[in-house]
């Protein structure tokens, strides 16, 4: 075996061992993922829970309950349900892209700062937490689900 091998071996034990790269404890991750693919999941949780607390949380809570009838529970939300380009799109370019506001009052702002990785982090954290079970968002996904929007 290579040092590089052996290298890369310590660092994910050392990665793997330490209690701080853990996933957020509401978030679900598959067990049947290989060590690789377990840590990218689990850094988009973690990522996707940092991005969703600055961006998010002010409107549909900590919780993912939303609030009231002014913000939509993401907690079994048809939206992440579907294959979650649609969520893309209303978290990219709000409401307006992607639909017309169910909510007749209020609409979902652009947050069109957020970058493609950002939006998949954040996918990849609300599809899979509070129960959801969605499964991995790739930044491939997003972008390929934003080219359909981005002209609306
Ligand atoms: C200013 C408040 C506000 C912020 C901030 C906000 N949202 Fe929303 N969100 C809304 C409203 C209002 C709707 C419902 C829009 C409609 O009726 O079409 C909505 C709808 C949604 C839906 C669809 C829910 C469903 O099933 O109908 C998702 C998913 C969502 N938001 C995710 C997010 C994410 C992720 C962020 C952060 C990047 C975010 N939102 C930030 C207000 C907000």
């Amino acid at each position: 075996m290579s040092n590089n091998r052996l290298f890369l071996f310590f660092f994910l034990f050392l990665v793997l061992s330490c209690n701080s790269y853990q996933k957020p404890a509401e978030s679900h991750l598959p067990e049947n993922l290989d060590e690789a693919s377990k840590m990218k999941y689990t850094q988009y949780l973690i990522q996707g829970k940092i991005l969703y607390n600055t961006n998010c949380t002010h409107c549909h809570q900590n919780s993912g309950e939303g609030f009231r009838k002014l913000y939509p529970a993401l907690i079994g939300s048809a939206t992440l349900m579907d294959d979650m380009g649609p969520a893309a799109c209303l978290i990219k370019y709000g409401t307006k892209a992607s639909r017309e506001a169910s909510n007749q009052n209020i609409a979902m702002p652009a947050q069109t700062e957020l970058s493609n990785l950002e939006i998949a982090e954040i996918l990849t954290y609300i599809g899979n937490s509070w129960g959801n079970q969605n499964g991995f968002i790739s930044v491939s996904k997003v972008a390929t689900s934003l080219v359909d929007c981005a002209t609306h």
